[in-house]
């Protein structure tokens, strides 16, 4: 039932969209500046294809100063009313690089554009990973683009001096990304493959059983049916990184909210990171 009333409500926050006034849009730049959040322009210095459908999207900030914080940043499209949340995978002074998948109109457009074309993020958006969770040793466990946010945690554990192995899992071998980076940092790192084209034969879970790995708190960023399988099949503490469409992206409309222990919470804003016990799956 929340679940119908928040798609009722992003649905009629997108019908609204194209009637919001210069008043209202004032509005709503003033709650994003209460809340940390940045309206920033971007350049674009490489956008090129890395794997099946996949991109990696290196963007160098226009104004001095940019420090990335959150764990996601929305991008405006020309021609696109709602932003395209997406994870951030890397950052220096300056600069961010985001991974993303080519899955419809928005990414489409996103795919097409060239170094110099300059783009709109909202940043400093989400909370993300808290790597001061682990005691000792960390267990990452990613489904295909959802190991993007995990390269970044994966390098603040291993700063941390904590011992981390990663689980990754992808359809085919075309799908793999980000296996040299993680394998420059990790203590221990296996990969499934649906086809068997790669690594281990199966999923996620796999891998997981191949690594035999030991940890006392682990982390899980992928498609929904993995996180639920890995959660099923590994007890102890752990963080989730959900994943919900997004309208304003900003904790205004709702229109994102996950079910948890403690009543709704909103992914954009709440989230997208929460302890695994305190979710509850639909
Ligand atoms: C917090 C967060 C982090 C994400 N990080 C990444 C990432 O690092 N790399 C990556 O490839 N993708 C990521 N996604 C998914 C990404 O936002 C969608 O794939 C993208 O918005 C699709 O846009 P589209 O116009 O190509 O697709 P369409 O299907 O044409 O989009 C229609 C609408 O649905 C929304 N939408 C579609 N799929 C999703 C989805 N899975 N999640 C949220 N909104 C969606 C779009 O934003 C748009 O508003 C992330 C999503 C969230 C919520
Ligand atoms: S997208 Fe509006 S509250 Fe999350």
């Amino acid at each position: 039932m929340q679940k119908l009333i928040n798609n009722r409500l992003l649905i009629s926050f997108q019908e609204k969209l194209p009637q919001i006034r210069s008043k209202e849009l004032t509005c709503v730049l003033l709650f994003y500046n209460m809340y940390g959040m940045e309206k920033r322009l971007f350049e674009i210095t490489r956008n090129s294809p890395v794997a099946l459908k996949t991109y990696v999207l290196e963007l160098k900030a226009l104004e001095p100063g940019y420090e990335f914080s959150g764990e996601f940043v929305d991008i405006s499209l020309d021609g696109f009313y709602l932003r395209r949340p997406l994870s951030v995978c890397g950052y220096a002074p300056g600069s961010l690089t985001i991974l993303y998948k080519r899955v419809g109109e928005g990414t489409k457009a996103l795919s097409a554009m060239v170094p110099g074309q300059r783009l709109e993020l909202l940043t400093g958006l989400g909370r993300g990973f808290d790597a001061s969770a682990t005691r000792s040793a960390a267990l990452l466990a990613g489904g295909g683009l959802g190991a993007a946010p995990l390269l970044p945690l994966c390098r603040s554990l291993k700063a941390a001096g904590k011992r981390v192995s990663v689980a990754l899992g992808f359809n085919t071998a075309g799908e793999v990304v980000l296996e040299r980076e993680f394998a420059e940092v990790c203590d221990a790192l296996a990969i499934a493959t649906v086809d068997g084209s790669k690594g281990v034969r199966g999923f996620v879970t796999d891998a997981i059983e191949a690594l035999k790995p030991e940890f006392d708190f682990y982390y899980t960023c992928g498609p929904l049916v993995m996180m639920k399988a890995v959660c099923a099949a590994l007890d102890g503490p752990a963080e989730v990184s959900l994943e919900e469409r997004m309208g304003c992206g900003a904790g205004l409309c709702y229109g994102c909210s996950c079910h948890t222990l403690t009543g709704p919470r909103r992914i954009c804003k709440d989230g997208p990171v929460f302890r695994k016990e305190e979710v509850i799956w639909q």
